[in-house]
């Protein structure tokens, strides 16, 4: 689990955060370096940048120094299964890399960490970590880093051995075995699914081209249809595969520890960029709740750490319920002016996390920070309106032009005429 991070001369800006022991939502605007902070985030559990281990990778790669001249520093602590790990690391410029620490690395339990171009890594402490010199010489690969066509199609080692055999292939073997991945699977994808209508379940097999001969699993739609995984919509797929993805590396999990004779994990921390994306309102409403959930049920008796980022008010609402202080922290990045200076500086900001129940109030926040929950010229066009009533002496054809344009933009509903009416049929400029 991760407990501390401090960048100096990395990134858009030098931060120090200490993260909270569940539940870590990160927001700011883009470009601010949320996606960054995951992979160092990543880096500092399990010492290798994602694009480094996979170099399909289109992102997740080794972090450089902002200014080459000066020194540049990831200090992170985190604790493991036996004891808690801290370390300053330093970038080597002659390696292009980070000093990574010396010794018998600590074991920070399993880590996965989704990405937003639907990318996923996992670091198993069973398949991925040494305890001595001679294991160190086996040659295991460092983690499991797939792109998403490898999540789907498979992962091969550059010698052409199967790392894993991908969505597809792992799902129709499941579903014809009916044994436990294929359980785990069906009950990770309901309890993902965003309600029990639109339920995520497996229909039968099918195939879909003379060319390919793979048993195509396919989901059963609402509308009655069995639609083949690969013809499914991306929202559906980005929830599959995360479902995916979780029950692959725990079932591999458990076999590697069966294998080894020891206990499988209880320490698990996940890392999810733009947890979100493709999902309808409805879906981004559950999700963060669903996966707390599913990571618990998956994984006996798990402590589970997420760290989510987020470009979604009904996300931030979706967690008033449960949001818990004493494990639980929102994290905003923003552009802060210093006093003196000109140039706007990068700004982590740990917030209180205060219960706005609507979601149009969640969007005029700290979090998303937007003047209003409206389209950009009714903003406008209210803050002139609003300028005008806050006048002594009002401008009757001022008003009248303003009411004209106030009709284009404004729907028939919308509280703000309540108090422009009033107002306009009192003194006259409205009839
Ligand atoms: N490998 C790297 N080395 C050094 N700095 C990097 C590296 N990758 C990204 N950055 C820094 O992070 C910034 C981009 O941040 P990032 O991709 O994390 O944005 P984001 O907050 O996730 O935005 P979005 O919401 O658009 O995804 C870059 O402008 C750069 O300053
Ligand atoms: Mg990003």
């Amino acid at each position: 689990m991760l407990k501390h991070l401090r960048l100096t001369n990395i990134g858009p800006a030098d931060t120090e955060l200490d993260f909270a022991e569940r539940l870590n939502l990160i927001t700011g605007d883009n470009g601010l370096g949320k996606s960054f902070l995951l992979d160092i985030a990543w880096w500092a559990m399990t010492r290798k940048w994602p694009a480094e281990v996979n170099p399909r990778l289109t992102s997740g790669k080794v972090a450089l120094p902002s200014e080459k001249k000066k020194k540049a520093e990831i200090d992170f602590s985190f604790s493991g299964v036996v004891k808690t790990k801290k370390h300053v690391s330093t970038f080597e410029p002659r390696l292009q890399n980070w000093s990574i620490p010396p010794g018998r690395p600590a074991n920070p339990g399993l880590v996965f960490y989704a990405m937003a171009d639907g990318s996923f890594a996992v670091w198993d402490p069973a398949r991925n970590y040494w305890k001595t010199k001679a294991e160190e010489a086996l040659d295991r690969p460092p983690a499991y880093v797939f792109s998403p066509k490898e999540v789907w199609d498979g992962l091969q080692r550059e010698d052409g051995t199967w790392l894993c055999n991908g969505l597809i292939r792992d799902w129709a073997s499941w579903q014809k075995e009916n044994g436990r991945p294929f359980k785990s699977l069906t009950a990770v994808l309901a309890a993902l699914s965003p309600s029990s209508v639109e339920q995520l379940s497996p229909g039968g097999l099918t195939r879909i081209s003379l060319d390919d001969v793979r048993d195509m699993p396919t989901l059963k739609m609402p509308y009655g249809q069995e639609v083949a995984l690969v013809h499914a919509s991306s929202g559906m797929r980005r929830i599959i595969s995360l479902a995916y993805f979780l029950v692959w590396c725990w079932e591999e999990h458990l076999k590697a520890k069966e294998l080894l004779g020891e206990q499988p994990e209880t320490k698990t921390t996940f890392l999810i960029d733009e947890v979100e994306s493709h999902l309808h309102p409805r879906w981004q409403r559950t999700v963060i709740p669903a996966l707390l959930q599913v990571m618990s049920q998956l994984i006996a008796s798990a402590q589970v750490q997420l760290i989510a980022v987020t470009h979604s008010p009904l996300v931030m609402a979706s967690v008033e319920p449960i949001f818990d202080e004493r494990q639980d922290a929102w994290w905003d990045l923003d552009l802060v002016s210093p006093k003196g200076g000109n140039v706007p500086v990068v700004t982590f900001i740990r917030r209180p996390f205060v219960r706005l129940g609507d979601v149009s109030r969640w969007l005029v926040s700290e979090a998303f920070d937007l003047g209003s929950a409206r389209s950009l010229e009714a903003e406008e066009v209210l803050q002139d309106a609003a300028h005008i009533l806050s006048e002594e002496l009002i401008d009757h054809d001022k008003a009248k032009a303003l009411d004209a344009k106030l009709r284009t933009l404004l729907g028939d509903t919308d509280p703000f005429w309540i108090r422009w009416r009033y107002v306009g049929e009192k003194q006259g400029w409205l009839k």
